[in-house]
């Protein structure tokens, strides 16, 4: 027997009882005649003793004893003098009498304690002895407990999980494909799945009419905190259901979530926003709602003044920042600076204070008389000592620019509280997006998204204002999950193909499998899935998905730890009939 009881396990109550127990010795102290060690499993740490006058050889042994060396010991829980409050077996110890050495450690390259140190990279590489700290073991443990919570609502719902392929033909979520060669069909591929898809909806054509199923999903996409190439989704699809009941059934889950791991309750219903009204007053699909500064737009209120920026402006608009009124010059030209950063990408920043005695006072007084400034703190509402803070532009870009401006002030002011959480349905996104680089449609969800019926006229004449039976759930201004009522009908898949510039030969080549379902009888259904990721760490009180992942890419796509993409053999890309050609691949990108 290796152990008796867990090092996280013993308390006052086992006094004097004799115990076994095996795990990592976390740190070692001599002071005088005694070592003290402190032995650390999954489930907490354990101090040890060895007393020099009771027993010297095996003090004298415990004092060789390496960090994360792995050791059994046996002993007898005593009451400590020196009570550590800070971990729940503080008040006992163990006198040792037996040591067995189970393994012995190389130095690790960090020490395992719950603060992080240690680099990124290295973190990554030796994530084993990473995933020993208590921070990464917590994301762990909160994690599995989410699975199976969600299991628990979903099978309490009637939804069974069904597994579906990971070799498959592409499926059209908008990034790229990783792909797979075949052996068996040299020169043919699969490609890993970016989301289950058409296969959730197949299975609706075969009657299961509530399926959910925790997955993997890959995409070949540029990587951020809250994206890796391979992450879980919770992926649900329904029958016969209309998009009220699928955003009921799954604001029960996330309620669910929340009472049974963070015991919030959440007894309102979750907010629900059109696209447009999020893009109108936060400039952004997914809203932080944890704290007002709406945007509003002025474009109508500052024109023809004289000032040029203004007046040659698609849209101007700005927010209000509430009691910032005696911002000093340099936190202004911080903001200045922040809003000129490439990725945000605002040429300046126009600011007003509403003063003490009520008057506006603006960087553009050259411009606006007092009045005209009357009218812009009504527009925002402001009183005395608010800042307005005001951008000018392209519309979607300074939209864009505001709300990123928003997001930081929000954090500046300590509006975004991680402990506040705030869900809100998005709903109705546009049909399509207009890509002006390559002068085509494309989905904003996927190519099976039902239009809205009422706008099914436009799909041939506008299809640009076309809204779709679509909704995301975001929360604390994170998107958590999206999903649709989708195209049930042959013809009108046949129709959607077209607008998004589909041949119908390319339609049948990608999606025939799924049109040929589509003829034996597919019953009205929609579904939704959620990044498993996001919501673990956005109940974690993380800003990145990265360590709610056991062996997570870096930000490059590696693993360093089994170091990651890496060449294979000449042998297996004999067999695979794939001739590498990176010299040419190099020219041509000098070329
Ligand atoms: P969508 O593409 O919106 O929808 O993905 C659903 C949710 O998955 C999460 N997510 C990601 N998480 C981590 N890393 C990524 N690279 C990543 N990409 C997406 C997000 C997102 O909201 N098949 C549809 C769902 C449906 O229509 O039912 C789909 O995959 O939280």
């Amino acid at each position: 027997m290796y152990r008796t009881h867990s090092c996280g396990e013993l308390r006052i109550k086992d006094l004097n009882k004799e115990v076994i127990l095996s795990g990592w010795v976390q740190q070692s102290r001599d002071l005088g005649g005694m070592t003290f060690i402190d032995l650390r499993d999954r489930y907490g740490i354990t101090q040890l003793v060895f007393n020099m006058d009771v027993n010297s050889g095996l003090c004298l042994e415990a004092r060789e004893l390496g960090r994360e060396y792995v050791v059994q010991i046996k002993g007898k829980v005593t009451e400590r003098s020196n009570k550590n409050k800070n971990i729940p077996t503080g008040d006992i110890e163990i006198i040792v009498s037996d040591l067995n050495i189970l393994n012995r450690s190389d130095l690790p390259p960090f020490t395992i304690i719950t603060d992080t140190d240690g680099g990124d990279e290295l973190r990554m590489k030796y994530r084993y002895l990473d995933l020993r700290r208590e921070p990464l073991k917590r994301n762990m443990i909160l994690r599995h407990r989410m699975a199976k919570e969600t299991r628990k609502y979903m099978d309490s719902q009637g939804f069974i999980e069904i597994e579906t392929p990971f070799l498959i033909k592409s499926t059209p979520e908008g990034a790229r494909d990783f792909i797979v060669p075949s052996r068996m069909s040299p020169g043919e591929f699969y490609a890993l799945p970016q989301s289950p898809q058409t296969f959730k909806q197949i299975l609706m054509v075969a009657g299961y009419d509530k399926y959910y199923q925790i997955v993997r999903c890959f995409r070949d996409e540029d990587l951020r905190a809250d994206r890796q190439p391979e992450f879980t989704q919770i992926d649900c699809e329904m029958s016969f259901v209309t998009q009220d009941e699928i955003l009921n059934t799954f604001e029960g889950l996330i309620k669910h979530l929340f009472k049974s791991v963070k015991g919030i309750d959440i007894h309102d219903s979750f907010e629900r926003m059109s696209y447009k009204d999020a893009m109108d007053n936060y400039g952004s699909d997914k809203p932080d709602l944890r704290f007002g500064m709406q945007i509003k737009n002025l474009t109508d209120l500052v024109k023809g003044k004289g000032f040029g920026i203004f007046d040659n402006a698609e849209y101007t608009g700005g927010i209000c920042a509430k009691g910032c009124g005696d911002y000093s010059r340099k936190q202004l030209d911080e903001l200045t600076g922040f809003v000129r950063r490439p990725q945000i990408g605002a040429k300046g920043l126009v600011y007003a204070r509403v003063l003490e005695n009520g008057t506006v006072r603006s960087s553009v007084d050259k411009f606006y008389s007092a009045q005209d400034l009357g009218t812009w703190s009504e527009r925002f509402n402001a009183a005395k000592g608010d800042l307005m803070l005001i951008l000018a532009g392209e519309r979607y870009q300074t939209l864009s620019a505001l709300n990123e401006l928003r997001l930081e002030l929000g954090k500046r002011l300590g509006l975004r509280d991680k402990n506040r959480f705030i869900p809100l349905w998005v709903v109705d996104f546009p049909l399509l997006e207009w890509d002006d680089e390559t002068k085509r449609y494309y989905a904003m969800h996927h190519p099976f998204t039902s239009p809205k019926p009422e706008d099914m006229a436009m799909l041939e004449t506008s299809p640009g204002d076309v809204r779709a039976n679509a909704y995301d759930l975001v929360i604390n201004g994170i998107e958590i999950g999206g999903g649709s009522i989708r195209i049930h009908n042959k013809d009108l898949q046949q129709k959607m193909f077209k607008a998004l510039g589909f041949t119908e030969k390319e339609a049948q080549h990608q999606f025939g499998f799924l049109m040929d379902a589509f003829r034996y009888g597919a019953p009205p259904h929609g579904g939704i899935a959620f990044g498993f990721d996001r919501l673990v760490s956005l109940f974690a009180g993380l800003d990145s998905i990265r360590d709610v992942i056991a062996f997570p890419k870096n930000n490059v796509g590696k693993d360093v730890m089994i170091d990651t993409p890496s060449a294979i053999s000449e042998e297996q890309l004999k067999e695979l009939k794939i001739q590498i050609n990176l010299q040419n691949q190099k020219k041509t990108r000098e070329s």
